[in-house]
């Protein structure tokens, strides 16, 4: 039973993430999801022409907010597969009166699902930064098969960078971090910096992990 719990049927691979569903939408994010949603998801055009940013796991999106505000010659695309965190975030980059999409948000492309998903469907997509704040850390021994940061998904990542392109992870989960650096010894990425200001997100806030301060990694392929 486990085994078949650990399986998402979609990615066919090891699911890496809680819940797809919290609490009943309310009507006008369920509208959101239903009509903007499919407008903003990724395309074929998004990828090659533009400096392209993926967040990964961007949970209600405040970072990826911010990534959009701050780089709006961008595309910035996000990848979370839990429904409430999606419609928390189209709420946020919609206008209250008539649900259009702000202006400041027009750069932003939606993936509603398990990034692997994405990555299948555009194999050639290059990225110049790839960010995954606060993974889901999996403390106990039995789940860690569940960590989304193995070597295989670094490799994966690796093959997704532009040529200067830079992966971003920050994690207050400390021994999650370590085994994440001890990941990267099978995969040809390098550790640029561990130093970066403290990113505030909603699960950074919750500092579940008890730690001092998240810790950071910044990779690339040379
Ligand atoms: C601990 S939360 C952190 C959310 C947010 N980054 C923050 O710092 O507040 C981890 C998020 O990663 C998402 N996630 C887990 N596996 C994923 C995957 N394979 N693809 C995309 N998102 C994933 C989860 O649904 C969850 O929202």
């Amino acid at each position: 039973m486990e085994k078949q719990e650990l399986k998402d049927l979609n990615a066919q691979e090891i699911r890496t993430f809680g819940r797809r569903h919290g609490k009943k939408l309310s009507n006008r994010k369920q509208w959101l999801m239903e009509n903007l949603l499919p407008k903003i998801a990724p395309k074929s055009a998004d990828f090659g022409n533009k400096h392209t940013i993926l967040e990964i796991g961007f949970g209600n999106g405040e970072h990826l907010r911010d990534l959009s505000i701050n780089n709006q010659e961008s595309i910035v695309i996000g990848a979370e597969p839990f429904a409430n965190g999606v419609a928390a975030l189209l709420s946020a980059i919609t206008s209250e009166s008539d649900n259009s999409l702000m202006e400041q948000y027009k750069n932003i492309r939606v993936h509603p699902d398990d990034v692997r998903l994405l990555l299948k469907k555009f194999p050639d997509s290059k990225f110049d930064e790839i960010w995954v704040l606060h993974p889901d850390p999996w403390p106990k021994a039995r789940h860690e098969k569940r960590r989304l940061l193995n070597h295989e998904f670094l490799n994966l990542l690796s093959k997704h960078l532009s040529k200067t392109g830079k992966i971003i992870i920050g994690t207050d989960h400390w021994e999650y971090y370590d085994w994440i650096v001890e990941q990267l010894k099978q995969t040809n990425l390098k550790i640029k910096s561990t130093d970066l200001d403290i990113i505030k997100t909603r699960y950074q806030m919750k500092n579940k992990a008890g730690t001092s301060n998240p810790k950071y990694l910044i990779l690339s392929n040379n």
